[in-house]
């Protein structure tokens, strides 16, 4: 529920098990006073009263010396007592770039008002939102902080909106869309970052008197980091300790920050990317942020998982795909690259479908006439000489063998040796007179120019309409250089960027309605566009480039830290590892594939007898687990060497299914027990060899691990519950 104290000035937003409070004073400043484990329906108003950070006791209703800085804000506007980093800058016409937003009213209403053009978080029963209304008394520029509150999923979004009413133009420099203050540097700062083929690495700082920022300038939201940033306490693991997160709803530049300030209380924002955002606000205009999701948990980062699994698949997802078990797909790609030929892909099909996979995905090297990196994006029609029956007589040979067909295509991109280039040069993302890098031999198509949306839109529909498509990887190969738009005028060319991402969205919100029965994959050379916004229209994604099964071991934790495991693609791949030579065994890239969205990157129509036989118990197995790995709730385990094992658990209803990978082998080793999580402790459950336990033995002693002399080993249980 959200509260409102009159007396006191003080918003309580009271989720299941969190609190957020908000306090006005008598001068109409907000303050941020407190986010954490859920409180009782009150109103602590001495909190502000009894701030005091050198020396100074803020009185903060009557003193003239009023230091906005010694006080934690709700949302810091710059030029004025507070002196840190703001999460909003404005410049007025006057040339001046002070602002000074001040209470004006607020709401609570029912659900949640949509954001126009930008994903969000689905409206649901049970939500709730909060909007306080701001006025600056100098400008006529209305600002409005909108909190909705999930009760039950215990999270809080939260974005902000900005009217112009006056006649002149404000400019955006900076807006945020969240910003929260913690009394107390005594926390770790902990995001995912990485590379391409290496992306979400668990990363953990102790803080100092610093200011940090994790931040995407690429376009995307990037493999080197994930729009998602985390305070935690210093002990905390998985199932203690407790954790402050906030993940953007965004998949263009972005910046998370963390500022200490000279008192160590702690700063953490989230927003647009302000290095390469500027916004010209006519007046009668609105811009509106993109949406943070608040996550906190006081059981570790296993409950801040399960927060944001649950939200994101109950209410981010597209409601047609939430609960509806995903495919395993067999990939073309590192089958045959660009080296198409029919007879072999349809024996490709009929191994996969005769092993038991659902779904024929073809990749890269369709159409045009691209055999290689360096043409054909944008020519989204088939190659004759490949496919010289056509495309849908190829499909139709897939859909008989019993196969669904899923197809590849990178609709914002263009080769300079392409039909399209030929036909609109002024269609790249360009700066007249400037070089325009390649980058994978490709340019980036102006997706803020409405004459190329509507021409995607209208192509990719073609597409969809003319072939039985079950399923599209929509790819993102590069980022975005040289930035500038041919149609924007040059005091608008700072809006590029996030009307690109504006743009993106109006291509694939509309493409999705369009076609809500196809499964729709969202891959960016792998996970370099990962984020909440890119999985409200398309619920899943290719989480990396590396199928190595044990590089994929920290790039799915990683991952599975925020984004549920029905929305991470994970496929067994041919050894030795294409991306880095490595040689593991086909059980273990088959467990650690059955981490998430299960599915073959490799010629299954060149096996080996007994691999063929593995490969097909293998899939007879992930049938069996399906549900529970893709509708269960997922664990983490810890282990005993926690840099040479990896583990994790899924649950749903009687199934607990167990998964064990150690990287290494290790001489004279002692004997180890793998400990499971949240069973019912007075549950008796079955192991695969028939012998029983009671689950608060599994909790506090533990399975047995195989002794082996093996490097890469790994071991899978799948327990039933047998009595509650
Ligand atoms: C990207 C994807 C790969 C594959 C290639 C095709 O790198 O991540 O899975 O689709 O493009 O060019």
């Amino acid at each position: 529920m959200i509260y409102f104290d009159e007396q006191t000035g003080i918003f309580h937003l009271q989720g299941r098990k969190t609190s957020y409070l908000i306090q006005k004073n008598q001068q109409n400043h907000l303050f941020h006073l407190f986010w954490g484990s859920r409180l009782a329906k009150r109103f602590p108003d001495y909190l502000l009263k009894e701030i005091k950070r050198a020396s100074y006791l803020a009185d903060t209703d009557h003193i003239k010396e009023y230091k906005l800085e010694r006080l934690p804000q709700e949302y810091p506007a710059f030029g004025n007592s507070d002196l840190r980093k703001p999460a909003f800058q404005l410049s007025y016409k006057n040339g001046t770039n002070i602002s000074d937003f001040r209470y004006d009213s607020h709401e609570i209403l029912a659900g949640k008002p949509t954001l126009t053009g930008l994903p969000s978080l689905r409206d649901s029963k049970g939500c709730e939102t909060l909007v306080i209304h701001l006025m600056d008394s100098v400008q006529k520029v209305k600002m409005r902080l909108f909190y909705t509150l999930y009760q039950e999923a215990d999270v809080i979004t939260r974005h902000t909106e900005l009217e112009n009413y006056g006649e002149c133009d404000v400019e955006i420099n900076q807006m945020n869309s969240a910003c929260v203050e913690l009394p107390t540097m005594d926390v770790e700062l902990l995001h995912l970052s990485g590379r391409w083929a290496h992306e979400a690495g668990i990363q953990r700082t102790a803080l100092s008197q610093l200011n940090y920022r994790i931040e995407s300038l690429r376009g995307g939201s990037s493999h080197e980091h994930n729009p998602f940033i985390a305070l935690v306490e210093k002990e905390t693991n998985e199932q203690f300790g407790k954790a402050y997160s906030m993940n953007l709803v965004y998949s263009g530049n972005f910046e998370a920050t963390v500022d200490v300030d000279q008192q160590e209380a702690v700063r953490m924002q989230i927003g647009i990317n302000s290095t390469t955002f500027g916004w010209n606000l006519n007046p009668e205009a609105t811009f509106v942020t993109p949406e943070a999701v608040l996550v906190f948990s006081d059981q570790g980062l296993q409950e801040l998982s399960h927060k944001y699994h649950n939200i994101y698949q109950n209410h981010l997802l597209a409601p047609q795909f939430a609960q509806k078990e995903r495919p395993i797909v067999v990939n073309s790609w590192e089958a045959s690259y660009f080296d198409l030929k029919e007879e072999n892909l349809l024996q490709l099909a009929q191994s996969s479908k005769d092993l038991g996979v659902e779904m024929f995905v073809l990749d890269d090297g369709w159409f045009g006439k691209r055999d290689d990196t360096s043409s054909s994006l944008g020519d989204w029609f088939v190659d004759q000489h490949k496919f010289p029956a056509g495309l849908s007589a190829f499909i139709e040979k897939i859909k008989k063998l019993g196969l669904a067909f899923g197809i590849w295509v990178e609709p914002e991109m263009i080769s300079e040796d392409s039909e399209l280039y030929r036909a609109h040069p002024d269609w790249c993302v360009e700066v007249p007179g400037r070089l325009k890098s390649y980058s994978r031999g490709q340019w980036v198509l102006d997706l803020a120019n409405h004459e190329v949306q509507d021409y995607l839109i209208d192509t990719m529909s073609a597409l969809f309409r003319e072939y039985a498509i079950d399923y599209v990887k929509w790819d993102w190969n590069r980022s975005i250089t040289e930035a500038g738009s041919n149609v924007l005028l040059a005091a608008q060319q700072k809006e590029f960027y996030h009307r690109y991402v504006l743009g993106l969205y109006r291509v694939v919100g509309t493409l999705t309605e369009r076609f809500p029965a196809i499964l729709f994959e969202n891959c960016a050379g792998g996970g370099g566009r990962n984020d909440p916004g890119m999985l409200y229209y398309m619920p899943q994604s290719w989480a990396s480039d590396d199928t190595d099964a044990i590089e994929r071991l920290s790039i799915q934790e990683g991952t599975s830290l925020i984004y549920p495991p029905i929305t991470m693609g994970c496929h067994v791949s041919q050894v030795p590892n294409h991306q880095i030579g490595r040689v593991t065994p086909l059980e273990t890239r088959g467990i650690v594939a059955m981490q998430g969205n299960f599915g073959y990157e490799m010629d299954l129509s060149k096996l080996s007898p007994v691999e063929r036989l593995k490969i097909k118990e293998q899939i007879a197995q992930y049938k069996k687990i399906r549900e529970t790995v893709q509708l269960g709730k997922f664990y983490r385990l810890s282990t005993s060497e926690k840099s040479n094992a990896k583990a994790w658990q899924y649950s749903k209803d009687s199934q607990i299914v167990v998964s064990y990978v150690q990287v290494q082998a290790r001489p004279n080793f002692a004997s180890k027990r793998l400990r499971l999580v949240d069973l019912v402790s007075k549950g008796l459950y079955e192991l695969p060899n028939g012998e029983k336990r009671y689950g608060d033995e599994l909790m506090m002693f533990g399975l047995a691990i195989d002794p082996v002399k093996e490097d890469y080993f790994s071991q899978q249980w799948v327990l039933k519950k047998v009595e509650d």
